[in-house]
């Protein structure tokens, strides 16, 4: 890889960037040039990406996609593909695009990864099948109706968006909770809603290793044995592993396998999402999923620079991070629909993008990814939206949906439906932001120049998901290509794990000593002393 600094263009991009902050290139100015607009504007495979509001012009766009192709993101990416060590810092390959190509032929140490992918996937259909037609069955031969999902990060988020997204294809009778935190409450609340006999608990994590996620399996199984239930007929795992050596294997009926080559984050599509989103969702909608991101990855790899809309929303924000200095980002859905995405980008970009050293290990010079947030419209707008306009800028992306199924197709008494009003709002933001206002009165005076893209998507279809996820995907990982780092490790969650394992064991010195540590006997005052002394100890 070549470091971004060193191409000549970087220099020529720079004085751009500069030229850029001139009133003449505001949005408004910009937005005059002719043929702007359709210049601007791509589409591809029922995704459409306008990027016409973006502080561009199509030259600096061109000068950006030479400059990503000289770094070798483009190459890296397509190596990616074919299961190539990319993840240098882990020494593994990073194959969520591999494990979704199951027509190709691509070998990790003799073993072909696509016969694996379909192997996994036939299994996950059959015990669908099984626990649909109630041949698998809890303790009491009751049938599961209930799915919850033990797993956290990426063994949590992909999936979570998934079937929020998609709740209007789920099976009758059948929901599912997600037991992420390791907060008492949120297995509380989920304890409320479910039966334990019709309870079937998804143990997913690929490492086997979180804390979190074991602690909260081992109160389920509490829970279980406590009704007289037998665990094992109510628990499946998913993992990259088939159990942890350091801790009493997990009792399970099933054994879920995804490759060690797939990151947490990038890991909605293989069996950490497929199974609980099969059991809820049905085979026949996570076939379509995995084609529309198949379709996407397909689209990534072989159109033109030029036409691949992941690289040019990867080489905007680029632009927009490293050239015109913006920290933060947001993503806004105008799709009740798509209100998780958010949360998953959060965890795919910034544990993607957000490091501090280059992939050979040394010290980044230039801004590493941004940080990203949102919520859907219109609800952000009667938010946060009031420093969107006024306050600090940053780049938004937002995600329309032409033809949104739930449609309220009558007209309402203002002759307009709710999802034109919706639409509308869109558009509105999205210009209000570029554009702004000239005033006398300097409160209703809006500088505009704020940037965004509009992402376009037909509908809320089950394969529209799939091409959103895995766009998002690629985005981030040639972003992270382009910067030049490792955008599969994340060394950066560990020291914050490490020192609250420290503390963990203080904790158990205490409630096994002669002298429990009896937090229903002491005032919240001095618990809160205790733990402040435990942590300076363990600091310093
Ligand atoms: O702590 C961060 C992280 O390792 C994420 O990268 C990962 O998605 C999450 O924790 C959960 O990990 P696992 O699937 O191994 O339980």
């Amino acid at each position: 890889m070549v470091g971004l600094k060193k191409i000549p263009l970087f220099q020529d991009l720079q004085n751009d960037a500069r030229q850029m902050k001139t009133p003449s290139f505001h949005l408004k100015e910009l937005w005059k040039e002719k043929d702007r607009q359709t210049q601007l504007l791509y589409t591809a495979i029922g995704l459409q990406l306008d990027i016409a509001r973006q502080r561009i012009t199509p030259k600096i766009l061109k000068k950006l996609i030479k400059l990503a192709i000289e770094t070798g993101a483009v190459e890296k990416l397509s190596k990616m593909a074919m299961g190539q060590l990319v993840n240098v810092s882990e020494n593994r390959p990073a194959l969520h695009m591999a494990d979704r190509a199951t027509t190709k032929t691509i070998k990790i140490d003799n073993e072909n990864i696509s016969t694996q992918s379909i192997e996994v996937r036939k299994k996950i259909a059959q015990f669908t099948q099984d626990v649909h037609t109630g041949n698998a069955c809890g303790t009491t031969g009751k049938k599961f109706q209930h799915i919850v999902v033990v797993g956290i990060g990426g063994s949590h988020l992909g999936a979570a968006f998934l079937y929020d997204a998609l709740l209007d294809y789920a099976k009758p009778n059948m929901t599912l909770h997600f037991l992420s935190n390791i907060d008492p409450h949120n297995f509380l609340r989920i304890s409320r809603k479910i039966d334990l006999e019709t309870t079937l608990w998804v143990f997913i994590s690929k490492s086997f290793t979180t804390t979190e996620s074991i602690f909260n399996i081992w109160q389920a199984i509490d829970a279980m044995e406590k009704k007289g239930l037998v665990p094992k007929d109510h628990i499946v795992t998913v993992s990259s592993k088939t159990k942890d050596p350091n801790i009493p294997p997990i009792p399970a009926r099933e054994a879920f396998l995804f490759h060690a080559g797939i990151g947490g984050r990038f890991s909605a599509t293989s069996a950490a999402g497929l199974v609980p989103l099969s059991l809820v969702l049905g085979t026949d909608v996570c076939d379509e999923i995995l084609m529309g991101a198949h379709e996407m990855d397909e689209h990534v790899l072989s159109s033109p620079p030029a036409q691949n809309l992941p690289l040019l929303g990867a080489v905007i924000n680029v632009w927009n991070n490293c050239f015109l200095n913006y920290t933060v980002c947001a993503v806004i859905p105008y799709a009740e629909a798509l209100s998780l995405l958010p949360f998953h980008l959060q965890q795919v970009s910034m544990e993607s993008c957000g490091k501090r050293v280059d992939e050979a290990g040394n010290v980044l010079k230039l801004p590493s990814g941004m940080i990203l947030f949102g919520a859907p419209g219109t609800g952000a707008q009667h938010s946060f939206f009031q420093m969107a306009h006024q306050g600090r800028p940053f780049p938004i992306d937002f995600i329309g949906v032409l033809n949104p199924k739930q449609t309220s197709s009558s007209i309402s008494r203002e002759k307009i439906r709710a999802d034109q009003i919706l639409f509308s709002n869109l558009l509105a933001q999205a210009n209000a932001l570029a554009f702004g206002k000239t005033s006398e009165n300097s409160q209703t005076t809006f500088d505009g120049n704020r940037p965004s893209t509009i992402i376009t998507i037909t509908d809320l279809s089950p394969k529209n998901m799939g091409r959103l996820l895995s766009y998002y995907e690629a985005q981030t990982v040639l972003e992270g290509f382009i910067l030049g780092i490792n955008p599969f490790d994340q060394f950066g969650v560990e020291l914050g794990k490490t020192m609250a394992n420290s503390l963990y064991a203080e904790f158990v010195a205490m409630n096994t000593s002669e002298n429990p540590l009896d937090i229903a006997q002491k005032t919240n005052e001095e618990i809160r002393h205790y733990l402040l002394e435990m942590y300076i100890q363990k600091l310093f």
